[in-house]
């Protein structure tokens, strides 16, 4: 079977966006953009539907879809809001949605795809962080897919091919690059500065993603990501540090086998496979040559001296409300930082801190997840406020 698949991508102006544009250039008898949606980046917006021609498009911002309308004309549907977004994420005649949203605002409409029966396909790790197991859930009910874009869970699906039986894994092995600090003294983290922490050495993301994989907490989302998404116990989940972002991730079985998933590190990957799965199709990407590589190392993650894993460890043994509050005290945090109101340790404190003060809830709806999520902002932004 080969189909031309019709996606809706949300989060088109991003890293991920990019890279999905690039994906469809390539594959143009697999893939049809059909609809594009941003925050507020009209240039980017516009050029993209002058690309793509896609018929529908949507940004949060009211005022940036006003100007996109303007210079788009009557041809293309606009939209604006979590509306406009969740209008896209159901449109009757899309196959698939990609999620790459950076933050939460994709969940509502992840979950409005589901809804509508759509294929999802998730970059926006954070909504699964935050409501992993209520996503799952949606999806098993509605009968659709959830295809992980971030590279490592996309590397375990591959290594778990369709329908493997759950209880022939033991473990689940995510590899982290370590970051720009992997070999940085404990004692000298206090002095890192922005820039140095925005300077990824094997992966060239958005900001955010950039300064969580300095301090470990993208790997520690990404733990808690795999946890639903492969519906495996935190006990299962583990993460060694692999500095050249080779091996993507791997899955170890009870007879002792383990699987890996190895490319270049360009997204590309991961995002055509999951819009041509369950089938593989011919790129233009470059393929591995073994002899080129130097080398392949492998080591412990420094835990002590950067808490985000074992601070996501604890939220995602604990579930319900808890993994929430770490994502958005985070998110609180980044921000904090990157407009250098925090120091870089001062991220992972303040999550601690957040995280201590709150009250789980454990069997958590949507909803409350949603308050503790709101919840863990204000106190973070108060904590921050006052100094502590
Ligand atoms: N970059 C990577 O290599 C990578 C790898 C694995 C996973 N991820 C995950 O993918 C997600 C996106 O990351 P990124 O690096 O691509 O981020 P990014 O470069 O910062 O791009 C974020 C995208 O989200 C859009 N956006 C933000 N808020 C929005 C809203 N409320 N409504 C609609 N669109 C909104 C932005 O639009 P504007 O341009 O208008 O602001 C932009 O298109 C994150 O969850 C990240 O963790 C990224």
């Amino acid at each position: 079977m080969s189909s031309r698949k019709k996606v809706v991508l949300l989060g088109s102006t991003g890293s991920i966006g990019t890279s999905t544009l690039k994906v469809a250039r390539d594959i143009p008898d697999r893939m049809e953009l059909i609809a594009l949606a941003a925050n507020r980046s009209v240039d980017a917006l516009v050029s993209q539907v002058e690309e793509t021609k896609v018929g529908h498009v949507a940004l949060w911002d009211e005022e940036a879809a006003e100007q996109a309308s303007k210079r788009l004309g009557s041809s293309v549907n606009i939209g604006s809001g979590e509306d406009g977004l969740i209008k896209l994420a159901q449109l009757p005649e899309a196959d698939m949605v990609i999620i790459a949203i950076i933050g939460t605002a994709g969940l509502r409409p992840a979950l409005a795809a589901i809804e509508a029966g759509k294929d999802i396909a998730v970059a926006s790790k954070e909504i699964l962080v935050m409501a992993g197991e209520a996503v799952m859930k949606a999806a098993k009910k509605h009968g659709v897919n959830v295809l992980p874009i971030d590279s490592e869970h996309n590397a375990i699906y591959q290594c778990l091919e369709a329908n493997r039986d759950r209880a022939e894994v033991s473990r689940l092995i995510l590899t982290a690059s370590g970051g720009p600090f992997r070999k940085l003294p404990a004692d000298q983290l206090g002095d890192v500065t922005l820039e140095q922490a925005l300077k990824h050495p094997t992966w060239e993301m958005g900001a955010k993603i950039t300064i969580d994989s300095a301090t470990l907490f993208n790997k520690g989302l990404e733990m808690i990501e795999a946890r639903w998404l492969f519906q495996t116990p935190m006990s299962q989940v583990d993460v060694i540090v692999h500095p050249q972002s080779i091996v993507h991730s791997m899955v170890e079985f009870v007879d002792g086998s383990i699987l890996a998933q190895l490319s270049h590190s360009d997204m590309c990957f991961p995002i055509q496979y999951a819009v041509t799965w369950p089938e593989r199709v011919a790129n233009s990407l470059e393929p591995l040559d073994f002899a080129k590589l130097a080398q392949l190392d492998f080591e412990a993650p420094r835990v002590d001296d950067f808490p985000a894993l074992r601070l996501a460890r604890e939220a995602g043994e604990t579930g319900g409300t808890l993994p929430a509050v770490l994502n958005a005290a985070n998110e609180v945090a980044v921000d904090a930082f990157r407009n250098r109101k925090l120091s870089f340790p001062g991220i992972w404190q303040l999550v601690e801190a957040v995280m201590s003060e709150h009250t789980t809830i454990t069997e958590a709806t949507l909803e409350q997840i949603l308050e503790a999520d709101a919840w863990a902002r204000t106190t973070s932004l108060s904590r921050l406020a006052a100094g502590s």
